[in-house]
């Protein structure tokens, strides 16, 4: 029988030797121990713990009024339920931005208090000095570029970003500065393909794509938006896999015809 310490857990290396290798990386979000049990058993190499818990778990509009103490709660539950994925957790916003010695508490709470692997932050340069203080502390940072939810407010929409030369070139350099940094992997979310190519290509960690073309180091989506509860959101990059929404209500309505025409519980389900 196989044994929990049997299993080969995915690391930060890991990620970088599959680069380097050319083999992509799966990355599916996650918020609770039931479908993070689920996520890792089908071998996910990396489950986010993303702030879009936020808006599919507690039903906000936007990322933005999750909590650092909601967000260890989630990223916690994961936890008890991995066993061999990478688990990253987002860093919410208000809680590394302004000040680099509260990015760093906030890590060091996220890592303390949920026992996750990494963190991730959303920004370039404006945060570079939150990302240095939490590397040397020796917490593995992902970066995010590119739609950066938590800037909505700033962005007025969640339209495709970098179209045009300057966000293109700012972000490539971006890239690089993060990479320089010591970040061992970054999302990059929503910009033409052939952009995303090109930063792939042009930094050695690990390049993971959300609507941004096949040419990166791997895919992430929200497990809720590829499994169709999410009815209303889908962009053109979403595969979606399932649609549960109906599939679930249809149970949920056939429990109900069953109670009210007294079907269940029926002789052998009753003791
Ligand atoms: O919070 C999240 O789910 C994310 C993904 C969209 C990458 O950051």
């Amino acid at each position: 029988m196989s044994t929990y310490k049997d299993v080969k857990r995915v690391t930060t290396h890991t990620l970088l030797e599959m680069k380097e290798r050319g083999e992509k990386i799966s990355m599916l979000t996650a918020y609770d121990f039931s479908m993070a049990t689920i996520v890792d058993q089908a071998g996910m190499d990396v489950i986010l713990v993303g702030d879009s818990a936020s808006n599919v778990m507690a039903g906000h509009e936007t990322t933005l009024p999750i909590t650092l103490d909601q967000m260890i709660y989630h990223a916690a539950s994961v936890i008890r339920a991995v066993k061999r994925s990478l688990v990253v957790v987002d860093l919410p916003f208000g809680t590394y931005q302004g000040d680099s010695k509260e990015a760093l508490r906030s890590a060091i709470r996220i890592m303390k208090e949920s026992e996750a692997h990494a963190v991730k932050l959303e920004g370039g340069r404006e945060v570079l000095e939150s990302v240095n203080r939490i590397l040397s502390a020796g917490i593995p940072v992902m970066g995010h570029l590119g739609l950066t939810p938590q800037s909505i407010y700033k962005f007025g929409t969640y339209t495709v970003r970098a179209k045009g030369e300057d966000e293109a070139k700012r972000l490539i350099e971006d890239a690089k500065l993060l990479e320089e940094a010591g970040c061992f992997a970054l999302v990059i979310e929503k910009v033409p393909a052939k952009l995303a190519q090109q930063v792939a290509e042009s930094i050695s960690i690990p390049v993971i794509g959300i609507g941004a073309g096949a040419d990166v180091d791997g895919q992430v989506l929200v497990m809720h938006d590829m499994l169709g509860i999410n009815k209303e959101f889908s962009p053109r990059f979403l595969r979606r896999y399932h649609n549960l929404f109906d599939e679930i209500k249809g149970s949920f309505e056939n429990y109900i015809k069953d109670v009210k025409s007294k079907d269940f519980p029926n002789d052998s389900e009753q003791y």
